[in-house]
């Protein structure tokens, strides 16, 4: 029994070690951990079940019959993040530089299976050179089957991707699919085709870094959800993420316990600036409606135009979507279209509220965003909405202008509760170009035309430059002090805590990609 017993700790040791001593230090050196490091720093110590650990390949080309490492390049297993199961798979880069072949393929979506059987969040922590190319066919097809998985576990169950290394080719997608990516500055890139082939198709020269790196990917393309500075931040993020989650959409996210307080901010009455052409910062509002400390920002670095992310209220998770007047005044365009309306869907598919502070001017104009397609992309955000179940509450801090005003939770689209802060201002457009518009004729006729404007602008000001003419309708169901918003999202959230509402029986809408 005693050498049956030491063969098996042997082959433990073995497995442990992956590549090697030699690739551990090269690793190292790189300034990345190893997978079995990662999973480390990751998980709730003495929490992890390693899955296939003597798994190895079936590959018989190229010499790789002589060449097995125990593990296959990838760790797989289960465990708890701050007390609640997960699953995770963490690629080793120091075995085949972690790229995936048939049986790491199968690893993968073994893990992958056990989690939606039994409604557990997906970690996947990718390093890897992409398809293991002694394996030709058998290695797309193995990235396939994790596609598949990925589509089929959207929305079924939180599904979180880190890029700890390189990403490339048709291995982008698996990431592309799941509901947040995490890039680690400066050791991470992905690209769909890398700096050689772009040079050789469209003559650019570009560096790694600068095609696909976390930089890139948080500001330019929006293809990642985090760039973090290291490894250890990327890891704190994702435990931070799932804090605000659910393990699946049949739950909620858990709560903290909240101690009912005094809840009057009386900060609030003082941020936003008398003239209406100035800029604030909606962060500040956001942090003096949440509870303290308490805003996870998504997507901060692109489309700073809109900012979105999870906090809490009263000890609830909460999704926040809100119009960022200190970036191009708030304006809705491509980008910031589609990052809002994948946000939206995300906390409707996994149960978390909605809160949308509102303060919008509009649409932005230019054949730059018309050519870039801002019908379908603004259509994005409206469907987003509309479509959504969970409890949705907005407040227009100050403009709501033209299609903005309904697109963004507006009650007519199936928000449940909408206020107003008392400067807010909700018409067609604003007073000076509706002005404009509809007094052109008696503007050009005056003898002075300035006069003449101004006075008008200020009758269509009067008129709607308020809140008043939306809540007479019901469109608003109550004009507030700015420091009673805390309040009244308290109250209004639990009132709507057991929303029942059912979209219309169908296979799935078709939201206009
Ligand atoms: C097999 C691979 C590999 C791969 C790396 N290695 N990529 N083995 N298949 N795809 C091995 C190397 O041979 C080396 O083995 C070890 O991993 C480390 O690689 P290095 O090149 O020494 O490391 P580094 O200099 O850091 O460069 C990393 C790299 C580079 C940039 C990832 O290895 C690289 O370009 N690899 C090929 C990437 C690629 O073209 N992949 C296929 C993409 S197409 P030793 O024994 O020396 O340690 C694809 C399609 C997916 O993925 C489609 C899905 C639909």
């Amino acid at each position: 029994m005693n050498t049956k017993i030491d063969l098996l700790r042997k082959k433990q040791e073995e497995a442990l070690l992956g590549g090697g001593k030699a690739r551990i230090d090269s690793q190292h050196k790189k300034g990345k951990l190893t997978a079995r490091e990662r999973i480390h720093f990751l998980m709730d110590e003495g929490s992890f079940e390693e899955i296939g650990m003597f798994v190895t390949h079936r590959s018989h080309d190229f010499g790789l019959e002589n060449e097995q490492y125990l593990g296959d390049g990838v760790v797989t297993g289960y465990g708890t993040v701050n007390g609640r199961l997960v699953y995770v798979f963490s690629q080793d880069f120091t075995v085949f530089g972690g790229s995936l072949s048939e049986t790491h393929a199968e690893k993968i979506c073994k893990i992958m299976d056990l989690a939606m059987q039994n409604g557990a969040p997906v970690i996947g922590l990718n390093d890897s050179g992409g398809a293991r190319i002694q394996e030709g066919v058998v290695s797309l097809g193995g990235y396939a089957d994790i596609f598949y998985r990925n589509t089929m576990a959207s929305g079924v169950i939180p599904q979180l991707s880190a890029i700890m290394g390189p990403c490339a080719g048709g291995a982008v997608y698996s990431p592309a699919i799941t509901d947040y990516i995490l890039m680690v500055e400066n050791t991470s890139y992905m690209f769909v085709t890398g700096p050689n082939v772009v040079k050789t198709v469209t003559h650019e020269e570009v560096s790694s870094e600068e095609l696909g790196g976390a930089s890139t990917h948080s500001t330019k393309s929006g293809v990642t959800h985090f760039s973090c500075a290291n490894e250890i931040e990327c890891i704190n993020h994702i435990k931070q993420l799932l804090s605000y989650m659910p393990q699946n959409c049949e739950e909620r996210a858990p709560s903290i316990s909240y101690e009912p307080a005094n809840e009057v901010r009386e900060e609030l009455n003082n941020i936003i600036p008398e003239n209406a052409n100035q800029p604030y910062d909606i962060r500040e509002v956001i942090n003096n409606v949440i509870d303290e400390n308490t805003f996870l920002e998504v997507h901060k670095n692109f489309a700073e135009n809109i900012v979105v992310g999870f906090a809490r209220l009263a000890g609830k998770s909460i999704g926040i979507v809100a119009n960022q007047p200190m970036f191009l005044a708030g304006v809705l365009d491509n980008n910031a279209s589609t990052k809002a309306a994948r946000f939206v869907r995300f906390c409707d598919c996994f149960n978390i509220p909605l809160l949308v502070f509102e303060d919008v001017p509009g649409f932005l104009p230019g054949t730059d965003q018309e050519w870039n397609a801002i019908i379908t992309n603004g259509a994005k955000l409206l469907y987003a909405f509309c479509e959504a179940t969970v409890p949705r509450i907005t407040v227009i801090t100050r403009k709501a202008y033209g299609g903005a005003y309904d697109v963004m939770n507006s009650k007519h689209i199936g928000a449940d509760m909408n206020y107003a802060w008392p400067i807010a201002e909700i018409a067609v457009m604003g007073a000076k170009g509706a002005a404009e518009i509809i007094f052109k004729k008696e503007i050009a006729e005056a003898t002075d035309k300035d006069a003449k404007w101004l006075e008008k602008e200020k009758q269509y000001s009067d008129m709607f430059a308020n809140p008043y003419r939306a809540a007479e309708r019901g469109f608003i169901d109550e004009v507030i002090e700015p420091s009673q918003t805390r309040e009244k999202l308290i109250k209004a959230f639990k009132m709507l805590e057991n929303k029942v509402k059912n979209n219309p029986k169908k296979k799935h809408g078709n939201i206009p990609l």
